[in-house]
């Protein structure tokens, strides 16, 4: 299907007024009902090419060189700083066939590279699972929850923020991302939950019971990290973990894998080994090792053995590290 991004005439404003009052935009956005004329006027201000410096650009997406599907524009723009908002509608008969995904690549396109614009925010309400599919999809992380953001129908909803930025968009340093039903693993560090994986970490993990918050944190800074999520209409949970310390060129250490208690059972743990195992961070590595008491037929399924060659290898281990430094608080930097 061919996507483009036109500039509207005025007298399309139908359509725009069309997507505004269909059933999702209004169960997910806070848009007060605005007349033809005005919206006419609005398309008037902002359907300009991006090279002029507007508050907003406004485009239509179009499929096929003949039809509308949707609406989409950078507004609230903020020539100065670089920074603006993005929102899109598409219309229903056109959902989930990836319209809005590549109308948002494109617009990214434009503002990044066309508009030299630095960074672009969006927000979403909690329960708008296929916005924030789009957007995860497009790079965006997730950079905070913001309560009672929106009034839908006249009540008081929760949203999350999610930001990109042109360095992000440009050296493709954006984050991996797989889906599953009501779950996802990316390797986003912002969305990481470290009192969540402290917590597990600590108390329930037996190769590094009681191992300061802050050594986690610096674990996360240094490797690469797969965060597992539970999203629900009300919050999105972290569920699961595991790293790699890598050199991302010979050698690869897999660790810190759990998945919580409740969610055990369900092929949570095959599905993140899977995605760490087809991931770009592991492809064409020498070596990838990890130690495990009880989990070898896991492992096992993605390849690992119980090495045979045991006398080759030499290790040095601190089993009691963390217990000297609980004991020792004046140790403020610790060797991990
Ligand atoms: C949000 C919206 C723009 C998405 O448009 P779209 O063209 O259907 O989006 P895409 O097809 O590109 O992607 C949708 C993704 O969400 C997923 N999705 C859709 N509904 C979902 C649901 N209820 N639960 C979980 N995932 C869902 C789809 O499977 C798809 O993901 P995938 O590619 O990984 O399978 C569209 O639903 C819309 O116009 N909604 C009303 C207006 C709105 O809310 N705009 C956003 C304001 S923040």
């Amino acid at each position: 299907m061919k996507i483009e991004l036109i500039s509207p005439n005025v007298e399309d404003a139908w359509f725009w007024h069309q997507v505004r009052t269909q059933e999702t935009t209004q169960r997910f956005n806070n848009m007060g009902v605005l007349d033809l004329d005005r919206l006419k006027i609005k398309l008037a201000e902002s359907n300009r090419d991006i090279s002029v410096k507007q508050q907003a650009h406004r485009y239509f997406v179009q499929v096929n060189d003949i039809e509308f599907a949707g609406v989409i524009a950078i507004r609230d723009i903020d020539w100065e700083s670089g920074v603006c908002d993005l929102g899109y509608l598409i219309a229903e008969k056109y959902h989930n066939q990836g319209i809005a995904t590549r109308a948002v690549a494109l617009i990214l396109e434009k503002a990044f590279e066309q508009g030299k614009l630095r960074k672009i925010k969006a927000i979403t309400a909690v329960s708008n699972v296929a916005s924030y599919r789009v957007l995860q999809k497009n790079g965006f992380s997730l950079e905070g929850s913001l309560k009672e953001e929106l009034l839908i129908a006249g009540r008081p909803q929760d949203a999350y923020l999610w930001g990109l930025t042109s360095d992000d968009f440009r050296t493709g340093s954006r984050s991996d991302i797989w889906r599953k039903s009501a779950f996802f693993i990316t390797t986003d560090k912002k969305q990481l939950q470290l009192s969540r994986i402290h917590r597990f970490l600590s108390q329930e993990a037996y190769w590094c019971l009681g191992i300061p918050s802050s050594v986690v944190a610096r674990s996360i800074e240094n490797s690469i990290c797969f965060g597992l999520y539970d999203q629900d209409k009300n919050a999105i949970r972290q569920i699961g973990y595991a790293r790699l310390v890598t050199d991302q060129s010979t050698f690869a250490w897999l660790c810190d894998i759990y998945i919580e208690q409740p969610y055990r059972g369900r092929g949570l743990s095959k599905w993140l080994m899977e995605c760490i195992m087809s991931s770009r961070y592991v492809q064409g590595l020498r070596r990838i090792c990890l130690a495990t008491k009880d989990g070898h037929s896991l492992y096992e399924k993605y390849g690992f053995k119980v090495t045979d060659t045991p006398a080759n290898w030499m290790e040095i281990k601190y089993y009691d590290v963390y217990k000297k430094l609980n004991a020792e608080p004046t140790n403020a930097n610790p060797p991990p």
